[in-house]
């Protein structure tokens, strides 16, 4: 009988303490880090396997913090919901910390100084900046961005007529292309990296609100936060975030 019930106690208690915790705090030395993997340069698939700034970022602070980084590819709108049900323990996506997010989880320190902008097709003459989208004009957009919320702001103040939405900036690349749609609105590194790769392509006008990346965490999350700011702080002082920077950023 007294056995039941240490075993029984046992379990309970186990339930109980595996509860809401991330992985460290159950004592893995495993962090599971969600991304959406179709955000180049910051994480997207080449070859067949996950790579990107962002990739290499949380893999090198896993490493300064003596943590397994187990990556788990999810689309970029399910990113906050999947942490906070700790389906993963870490957002790295380029995503930028705002006041909207914030109500949701809890951001690191930031990463990545960012912000939007408009990327047309090389021969527009018409297009010179986000002002001269027209009511008739389309505008393609990234699932669940910041990119998207702008964009869903010019149609409801009329400014533009529609805002096709894709899960990824390859797709949203190609839309621009064969002129399904008039304009794509995206993180500036990321359009700058598909203007030097294709010719087809030119960034318009000036960058619009500043943003800054940072990783997420569910909310209340705050001694993993604190791991991840330190292992951030460790690896800016060692030097291997300016390598990681040149190599993603200044190499390509
Ligand atoms: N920085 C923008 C945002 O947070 C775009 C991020 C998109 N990232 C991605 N992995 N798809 O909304």
């Amino acid at each position: 009988m007294k056995k039941i019930l240490i075993i029984v106690t046992m379990i309970i208690f186990g339930i109980l303490s595996c509860g809401n915790k991330n992985s460290a705090d159950k004592g893995e030395k495993k962090l599971v880090v969600g991304t959406d993997g179709v955000f180049p340069p910051f994480g997207y698939i080449e070859k067949g396997e996950l790579v990107g700034f962002d990739i290499d970022l949380i893999k090198q602070i896993g490493k300064d913090l003596g943590y397994e980084i187990e990556m788990k590819v999810q689309p970029f709108d399910a990113l906050i919901p999947s942490v906070n049900a700790k389906n993963c323990d870490i957002i790295a996506a380029g995503m930028t910390a705002n006041e909207d997010r914030v109500k949701k989880v809890d951001f690191s320190n930031t990463y990545y100084d960012s912000g939007n902008s408009v990327l047309v097709k090389s021969d527009n003459t018409t297009i010179k900046g986000i002002d001269d989208l027209t009511p008739d004009m389309t505008v393609a957009v990234q699932i669940g961005t910041t990119g998207a919320d702008k964009a869903n702001e010019l149609k409801k103040q009329g400014k533009i007529k529609d805002v096709k939405v894709n899960d990824g900036v390859d797709t949203c690349l190609l839309q621009v292309k064969n002129g399904d749609v008039d304009a794509l609105i995206i993180d500036k590194p990321v359009a700058e990296r598909a203007v030097k790769a294709n010719k087809a392509f030119k960034t318009v006008g000036e960058t619009l609100d500043a943003e800054s990346y940072a990783f997420a965490v569910a909310k209340g999350d705050k001694a993993l936060l604190e791991k991840i700011n330190k292992g951030l702080e460790n690896i800016k002082k060692d030097g291997t975030y300016e390598k990681l920077y040149k190599k993603w950023f200044e190499g390509k």
